[in-house]
């Protein structure tokens, strides 16, 4: 038995998306994207979300920030604080204004980060702790900071797999606990360093290990209301295990945004209520 709960999403409509630099390995400059058929995806995305009953709020686009759509990326909101992102990259650290003018306009009181940290991209919430992961992007300093702001501890999570150089792209909470009282998540453990999978395995024994296949169509980058999961289609051994577990997996088509290194989840933010 499961139970879905209402959540509240930020999302970025992708007007100005393409790939015009590449800061990860998915990222090809000489393959140009559909923004057409990137715009029909992302509307799918939000109609899925809103017909499951979540409230989605827009973050307004900003010209010459291509990669604004990643809407995950701008800040991690726990308990109504939002701990707002610093980019690695120079090319996306004018989304973190944008961010923060959206956090104070909608009354959430926002911290901003003296260490490099990419939001959701490397922070994953649960209710009783928050994993974080470092190795690509997100600094170590901003895990601690995260700590002392949250008051919530924080696990932190080497990444060693250049594909997967967000944590939101080998790990994702399938049940925060809040409701069920039982955190659950899934992930690739080839992803992580061996001292990190032993750490995983520990906190979540019964966790769901997915395969790389899965994987590598950003299967991991899912969003899950703790019954819904919503995951991109191609991920189908992932979806049968979801769906074994109570789960119901709810497949949507972002390929366009794969040619970005992103899926469901980077286009998604949850802002979580005090
Ligand atoms: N092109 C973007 C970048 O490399 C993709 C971000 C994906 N977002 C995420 N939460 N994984 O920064």
């Amino acid at each position: 038995m499961r139970t879905a709960t209402p959540r509240h999403f930020l999302m970025c409509p992708p007007t100005h998306f393409a790939v015009s630099y590449a800061i990860n390995a998915w990222m090809d400059p000489a393959v140009p994207v559909d923004r057409r058929r990137a715009l029909d995806q992302w509307e799918r995305l939000r109609d899925v979300y809103t017909g499951l009953g979540h409230r989605v709020s827009l973050l307004d686009p900003r010209p010459g920030l291509p990669d604004m759509v990643f809407a995950a990326n701008g800040a991690v909101v726990v308990g109504g604080t939002a701990y707002a992102a610093r980019f690695r990259n120079p090319e996306r650290t004018g989304e973190e204004a944008a961010h923060l003018d959206w956090l104070r306009a909608n009354g959430i009181p926002a911290t901003p980060s003296t260490a490099v940290h990419e939001g959701e991209g490397d922070f994953a919430v649960t209710a009783d702790l928050i994993l974080a992961g470092t190795g690509f992007r997100t600094e170590q300093a901003a895990h601690m900071e995260a700590q002392e702001l949250f008051g919530v501890p924080v696990v932190g999570l080497r990444l060693v797999d250049p594909r997967f150089y967000h944590l939101d792209t080998a790990l994702t909470v399938l049940d925060d606990g809040r409701v069920s009282g039982r955190p659950d998540i899934a992930y690739l453990p080839e992803a992580f360093s061996p001292a990190a999978q032993r750490v995983l395995a520990v906190l979540f024994p019964d966790a769901i290990r997915v395969a790389e296949a899965d994987a590598l169509v950003f299967g991991l980058n899912a969003v899950s209301d703790a019954y819904n999961v919503v995951l991109p289609a191609q991920a189908t051994g992932f979806a049968a295990l979801l769906a074994e577990r109570g789960y119901r997996p709810v497949g949507v088509d972002t390929t366009e945004f794969a040619r970005s290194g992103g899926g469901p989840k980077c286009c998604t933010q949850e802002i979580r209520p005090a």
